[in-house]
């Protein structure tokens, strides 16, 4: 059974195909990106059930497009519509979904129930958000960085604010693809150390530095994400917040520390005015939008690789 749950549980060979074939999907030198007329359909005769337990814009829509392309069709599910927000266990609900289904995407709060999911799924998992991960933002991240400055590894990749999910899968990223790491925002939002001990282990360079002005420096790649999680809306003071993350708010006077050829990226919904600037994300160094629209791409070939129809 192969589950996309994890970037550290997947052999990095696999994880570096599956980037350089939606590099080729986008580029047209494979098939199945030509949509909706092409006539290799991988995913014909297959349904995926998508459950989201969260808001989402861009997974949704990316991985709903993206089947339709493939020649799969989508039921798009929210826990609360489901019996698993009226008490069905979720072990059960995997062993019912895997009579009708073929490929199981859900975006919900604790990793606990992906897993839980996954080990009584008969049918692939793909995890499209975790509090604690991210995975195929990761995925979409290292593709929107090798397509435009080539390999992503022994780089220098800055996270910038709350040590978060998105982060997360980003240090497991840097570990499968060896690049290097620094983290630098306040002590209290660091990245949870096993994932820090993760990206170390697997040889990446990690570095905690909290003077953004002398972590920027050197960066290939400076990435941020909102200062507040969706799992983390009720039960966070955005004032307080506010004052914690003020320093590492990426605007334009700090990325003038940045190289030129630096990168920005931000996996969006972003805030503007708060973990970043408008002149920023909107500017020549940021790579936001080409990261929203590689998620179809990669998550395209995530798809072939776990229903094996590579
Ligand atoms: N980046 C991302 O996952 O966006 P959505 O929350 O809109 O899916
Ligand atoms: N860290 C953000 C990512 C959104 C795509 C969140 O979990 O809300």
């Amino acid at each position: 059974m192969k589950h996309f749950l994890n970037l550290n549980e997947i052999d990095s060979n696999d994880l570096i195909h599956i980037v350089e074939q939606a590099i080729n999907i986008k580029n047209g030198q494979d098939k199945s990106s030509k949509g909706a007329l092409d006539s290799n359909k991988p995913l014909d005769g297959k349904v995926v059930a998508m459950i989201f337990d969260k808001p989402s814009t861009r997974t949704r829509v990316s991985f709903d497009v993206g089947i339709k392309q493939l020649g799969g069709q989508t039921i798009v599910l929210s826990g609360s519509d489901l019996q698993l927000g009226h008490g069905e266990s979720i072990a059960d609900t995997a062993r019912v979904l895997s009579r009708y289904i073929d490929l199981i995407i859900i975006r919900t709060f604790d990793e606990s129930t992906l897993y839980e999911l996954a080990q009584n799924s008969n049918v692939p998992v793909i995890n499209g958000l975790t509090n604690a991960t991210h995975p195929c933002q990761s995925m979409a991240d290292v593709m929107t960085f090798q397509e435009h400055r080539g390999s992503i590894k022994r780089k220098q990749i800055l996270w910038l604010g709350d040590g978060n999910n998105v982060c997360a899968s980003t240090l497991q990223a840097a570990g499968q693809f060896n690049f290097d790491f620094t983290f630098c925002g306040p002590e209290t939002l660091d990245p949870n150390h096993s994932y820090l001990d993760y990206a170390k282990r697997k040889g990446s360079n990690v570095t905690i530095v909290r003077d953004p002005i002398k972590a920027i420096s050197n960066a290939d790649l400076i990435m941020t994400d909102t200062w507040v999680s969706m799992h983390e809306k009720n039960n966070q003071s955005s004032k307080t917040l506010d004052n914690q993350l003020k320093p590492y708010q990426v605007n334009s006077e700090l990325m003038k520390q940045s190289k030129k050829e630096a990168l920005f990226m931000h996996c969006l919904p972003a805030h503007r005015g708060q973990e970043v600037t408008s002149d920023v994300l909107d500017g020549v160094q940021s790579k936001a939008f080409d990261q929203a629209e590689n998620r179809l791409h990669v998550q395209k070939a995530i798809l072939r690789w776990c229903l094996d129809v590579l």
